[in-house]
């Protein structure tokens, strides 16, 4: 199978010794992501401490953000978690007597599944659709759960364990026909599926840049619709949610207009800095043609699991999955470390380990994981 992104691989220096399977949990560091966190260091070494550069490259985050999601940069905040993201959103919801319910699945994050749980004492209920490992229709059960009770509907665009996709415009349209809002948690798709949020009917969507956004941890990104952000106060907030975050008023409670009401304290620049580094490579190339290849590295890692008799926990079907293969392991996190030996990095979860390449990755790096694997385990 021919590699569209061949000359994009000496971008990624641990390539030459060792093979990165691991977007699902952190992606290979590439030659521009280093080069900014290096122009940060410098930055700080010469000039000492330069606001306007920070600012400046925040917003060059989010403007990559925006531009991957199909948004405008006055969509986003920025914040240092998806956890984080969430407990703001959640801290401006109000779960009235006849409207209370935040529906998720069994499959969702646990993070984001305990910021909807800690609501609780202010009148939340949880409502978790049952969701299996490999199965293609969790986004049918999920749109079925929703009725009038609905305040919120948080929903995995692409799961954690197994990979598997929901339809989030399938979703997000049930929940605007009952009122509801929709979470989208986008942290195993940004990067790697295409996002539209005005297509897809998002309300809200987050994502974290340490996964497929080829980025570091403690940056994440919040996408708020604009005539929503506008009706949302949030309780959970700082400085940076003002209309103008210098003005320093402490008696003045004002929330800027738009997503940037959500900004809390001050964003974590040199994660930004990171972050519009890998953005930018990412657009260059385009989501569109880096999801139509993983699609296809999916397929080749279907086709040679079942082939080496392999037990997969993700969905049977390419099309059903995002980049991330799960193949059930006895004792994953031993086997997480003998792959690392065997010059594999993959990333164990409970019972499974997870093959998840980028568009750095050609399809014989995940045969060869997989022959490892089998290797292994027998
Ligand atoms: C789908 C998904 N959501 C949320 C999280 C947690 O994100 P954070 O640690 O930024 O809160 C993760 C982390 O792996 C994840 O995979």
């Amino acid at each position: 199978m021919k590699h569209p992104f061949s000359s994009y691989r000496k971008l990624f220096p641990i390539l030459d010794h060792t093979i990165q399977l691991s977007s699902c949990s952190q992606s290979a560091l590439s030659l521009p992501v280093r080069r900014a966190i290096d122009e940060y260091l410098e930055v700080w070494l010469k000039r000492g401490a330069d606001w306007g550069y920070w600012m400046e490259q925040v917003a060059l985050a989010r403007a990559e953000f925006a531009r991957m999601i199909h948004a405008q940069p006055d969509d986003i905040a920025v914040l240092g978690s998806v956890s984080d993201a969430a407990s703001s959103i959640a801290s401006a919801l109000h779960f009235e007597a006849d409207r209370r319910e935040i529906v998720t699945t069994t499959l969702d994050f646990p993070s984001i599944c305990h910021v909807w749980l800690a609501q609780a004492p202010r009148g939340a209920q949880m409502r978790f659709v049952q969701a299996e490992a490999g199965s293609t229709d969790t986004t049918e059960r999920i749109a079925g759960a929703l009725d009038a009770q609905t305040a919120l509907v948080s929903v995995s665009h692409a799961c954690f364990y197994d990979g598997q996709r929901v339809d989030i415009a399938a979703t997000g349209r049930e929940a605007r026909r009952h009122g509801a809002i929709q979470f989208v948690d986008a942290y195993q798709s940004a990067g790697a599926i295409t996002i539209d949020v005005e297509a897809q009917a998002v309300d809200i969507l987050a994502a974290g840049a340490q996964k497929y956004l080829l980025g570091i941890p403690g940056i994440a990104f919040l996408y708020v619709r604009p005539t929503l952000a506008r009706r949302l106060t949030p309780t959970v907030t700082g400085w940076f949610g003002r209309v103008d975050p210098f003005a320093f008023d402490p008696a003045g409670l004002d929330f800027a207009a738009g997503a940037a009401r959500f900004n809390t304290g001050t964003p974590p620049m040199m994660c930004a800095n990171v972050a519009r580094a890998s953005m930018a490579l990412l657009n260059e190339i385009g989501i569109p043609a880096i999801e139509d290849y993983l699609g296809q590295l999916s397929a080749v890692a279907l086709e040679e699991a079942v082939r080496l008799g392999l037990v997969v926990a993700s969905p049977a079907d390419a099309a059903a999955k995002g980049a991330n293969t799960a193949i059930r392991v006895p004792d994953a996190a031993r086997i997480e470390a003998r792959m690392l030996e065997a010059g594999y990095v993959v990333s164990a979860r409970n019972d499974v380990i997870r093959i998840a390449p980028h568009f750095y990755n050609t399809a014989e790096d995940v045969t060869g994981a997989l022959r490892a694997l089998a290797g292994l385990i027998r």
